[in-house]
């Protein structure tokens, strides 16, 4: 049994969560962890530190290529725990996703060219594309549970406008889609039927597939991921696939992802795209930590996730019992849970005010995540049962007065 229990101490630890917490409200009290961030408050694996503390007395810092090892860790876990089988030479590295996106938007379109998002969702999808001088074209998510009360949880609560997706997609200068799954901040698993519906209208109208698989890891318990490339033979070809460990493993300091291109020109294309930013280089621990989390943390992952199903259940119950307004969204995916705080009937600013300066939760605000998230919370439930208790007994307190 791993530690889930334990709290790091992060507030002088230069974490980007608690610097924001601080920026928002100088005065929290002490003892506050923010909700935001999509990291975990867990302590790293041991195995990552025990393997880097290794790797450091063996190896000195110079510039390094990605090993053979490194390669097949990849490999190995995208067979063994995603069921998907790829050949070595299709993987490219990234310093993250984010970047990764960018890189596939200045080699896979041209300076006007629409792409497509399904809002709402991951805000610097939107950036990314704005900051290349690309066309946003928004497609929002259809959300069930406007309709609908019954939400077992396998009615799902959002699900792909595709009849939208296929107008957006059949412009002629729309040319890229992002897509994510599991989908932030909705908390959606994509079926392999509806991931096969956005590949089809995505190929039929020749727009090229970025996929954002961050969070792949991620899936709770009766949920099924599917790797984008695994819907069609050959889909990989009309795709990039993103994966990293930074969410699973909390290793997002590291800065090490992986692309998955299986066409070559494209490697190519995205290749030349991030040179252009001179972002030639591999992170020699970053590599090696990913190499050891997919190597001897498998373990460790599955207890965490079986941690973050506990506190997705726990978090759902305290707020129904309590507030029943409040819509929760299933968890399928991820560690962030997706809440509909609209019943409140406060704007945003009062919203984000209540929950930075009263409540103390330092949540993401849902409107970051487009206009169709305005008046939701994102919740970060990677984090021990007690931190998320007393945050809840806090929200029930603000509440109360
Ligand atoms: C969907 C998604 N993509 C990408 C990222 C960030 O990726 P990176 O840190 O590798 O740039 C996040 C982080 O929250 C995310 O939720």
């Amino acid at each position: 049994m791993y530690d889930f229990k334990t709290c790091p101490d992060r507030r002088n630890a230069n974490s980007y969560k608690y610097n924001d917490m601080l920026k928002r409200n100088p005065d929290v009290p002490e003892g506050i962890i923010p909700f935001s961030v999509a990291d975990m408050e867990f302590k790293n694996a041991p195995e990552i530190a025990e393997g880097l503390k290794e790797y450091l007395d063996e190896n000195v810092l110079g510039y390094t290529a990605p090993s053979k090892a490194f390669l097949d860790s990849i490999k190995g876990w995208l067979e063994k725990r995603h069921n998907y089988k790829i050949e070595k030479e299709w993987i490219q590295l990234s310093d993250g996703v984010v970047p990764a996106l960018g890189d596939f938007i200045r080699a896979m379109t041209k300076e006007g060219d629409g792409v497509i998002i399904l809002s709402p969702v991951y805000y610097p999808f939107k950036k990314s594309i704005l900051l290349n001088n690309r066309k946003v074209v928004e497609v929002d998510l259809i959300n069930n549970a406007e309709n609908s009360a019954d939400l077992d949880g396998h009615t799902s609560a959002y699900s792909i406008d595709f009849e939208a997706l296929e107008v957006a997609a059949s412009d002629k200068n729309t040319t890229l889609i992002i897509f994510c799954n599991p989908h932030n901040p909705v908390g959606r698993v994509w079926t392999r039927e509806e991931l096969r519906r956005v590949y089809n209208i995505c190929v039929k109208h020749d727009v090229f597939i970025v996929d954002d698989e961050i969070h792949n890891d991620l899936i709770m318990p009766g949920y099924e991921h599917t790797v984008m490339g695994a819907v069609a033979e050959d889909a990989g070809k009309h795709m990039g696939i993103c994966i990293a460990p930074s969410k699973s493993f909390n290793l997002a300091g590291m800065q090490t992802s992986a692309v998955i291109i299986q066409d070559p020109e494209v490697r190519k294309a995205f290749d030349d795209s991030r040179f252009k930013g001179y972002r030639g280089a591999t992170n020699a621990l970053g590599m090696e930590a990913c190499r050891i989390a997919y190597t001897r943390c498998e373990k460790w992952l599955d207890e965490c996730v079986d941690v973050i199903h506990e506190n997705a259940i726990y978090f759902t119950k305290f707020m129904n019992e309590h507030f029943p307004e409040i819509r929760i969204y299933p968890l399928e995916g991820t560690y962030l849970i997706w809440c509909d705080f609209r019943a409140w009937g406060m704007d945003t600013d009062e919203l984000e005010h209540f929950m930075t300066h009263e409540a103390f939760l330092f949540t993401d605000e849902g409107y970051l995540f487009g206009d169709a998230g305005k008046g939701f919370e994102r919740f970060n439930l990677a984090c021990p049962k007690h931190i998320l208790e007393d945050a809840l007994n806090r929200l029930l307190e603000a509440r109360r007065q």
